[in-house]
């Protein structure tokens, strides 16, 4: 059976990545800090799903595709390294090790963000791969990915819902925002270099959504039940912090439930796109993988 290769996708995309960096005119002040997060230990799902839904059409738009792939990884390390500042969720620890402003300082942590957000939006826009029409579509979904209708309102949803008690629709939408937003970006940015019709577009979506939310639980569930040596954080550290999370709101075993109701939800929109479109889509099943509570390689 064919099998998604992900560790020599993952091996592209940091070759890729690498070469990015090397080829920067930056002043080593800014770049020690970025190169400190971009290349601190992330398992890289969000441009891995990218790039494995073009393999799965076709090896040869991987290239299409790696840019893109650079520039979510961005967005992604900039949300982590705001994310973990002391006026938001305060973590010192981050892949096991010191957080940016833990390492540098704070000035130096919202900089590196600002720079990482900023340069993404330049590293699409001056990819010469793609046709102009497709780096704008891929420049406004990322907009309104991370940004004010993104991430950004799901990450002030996040901080507001400290302390109170919110609904389960409330915390799924915080879940969406925050984590599933990007995850479907890097599914319709794929879309977007395919030129997939819109079926198949709104089936990789429903598996998106899906992922996106069992991703988050996953999140959720590990900070309850793992500890450094698995996830690279303190444990407890969103009780410490009266988030909202599932575990908070419905307890542990209805979380793992919910997740695994995520699962399967996921599991049919791939099922239903592979029989679609006749291309091998269950092999996105391989990030499904990710979210084994008894996963500890990462
Ligand atoms: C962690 O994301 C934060 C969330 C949005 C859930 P990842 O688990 O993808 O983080 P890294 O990049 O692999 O460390
Ligand atoms: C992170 O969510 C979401 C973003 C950075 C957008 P969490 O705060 O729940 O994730 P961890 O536990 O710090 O990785
Ligand atoms: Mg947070
Ligand atoms: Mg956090």
């Amino acid at each position: 059976m064919r099998q998604l290769d992900l560790s020599l996708l993952r091996a592209e995309f940091e070759a890729a990545l690498d070469d990015y960096i090397l080829h920067l005119d930056v002043s080593i002040d800014i770049l020690k800090p970025m190169i400190y997060s971009l290349k601190g230990g992330g398992k890289r799902l969000r441009p891995l799903l990218l790039l494995a839904t073009l393999e799965i059409n076709n090896r040869q738009l991987i290239e299409y595709g790696m840019r893109t792939a650079i520039a979510l990884e961005h967005i992604h390390t900039y949300s982590l390294i705001h994310d973990d500042l002391p006026a938001m969720d305060n973590d010192d620890l981050r892949r096991g090790n010191p957080t940016s402003h833990i390492q540098f300082n704070e000035a130096t942590a919202i900089l590196a963000g600002d720079a990482l957000l900023t340069d993404a939006f330049g590293i699409i826009a001056q990819d010469d791969h793609l046709k102009a029409k497709q780096k704008v579509a891929l420049i406004s979904k990322l907009v309104q990915a991370s940004g004010s209708v993104g991430m950004v309102a799901g990450q002030l949803k996040d901080i507001e819902g400290q302390n109170s008690s919110l609904s389960l629709a409330e915390l799924n939408e915080i879940h969406y925002l925050k984590t599933g937003c990007l995850f479907n970006y890097s599914l319709e940015a794929a879309a977007i270099i395919l030129n997939m019709e819109d079926k198949a577009r709104k089936l990789l979506d429903r598996f998106g959504n899906a992922f996106g939310i069992a991703y988050q639980i996953h999140n959720d569930l590990m900070d309850v039940l793992g500890n450094v040596q698995v996830t690279g954080k303190h444990g407890q550290a969103d009780a410490a912090l009266n988030k909202a999370t599932y575990p908070a709101l419905i307890g542990v075993e209805e979380s793992k439930a919910s997740l695994n109701k995520e699962i399967k939800k996921a599991k049919i929109a791939l099922k239903r796109l592979s029989n679609l479109t006749e291309q091998p889509y269950y092999l996105l099943e391989t990030f499904i993988d990710y979210l084994n509570l008894d996963y500890h390689s990462h």
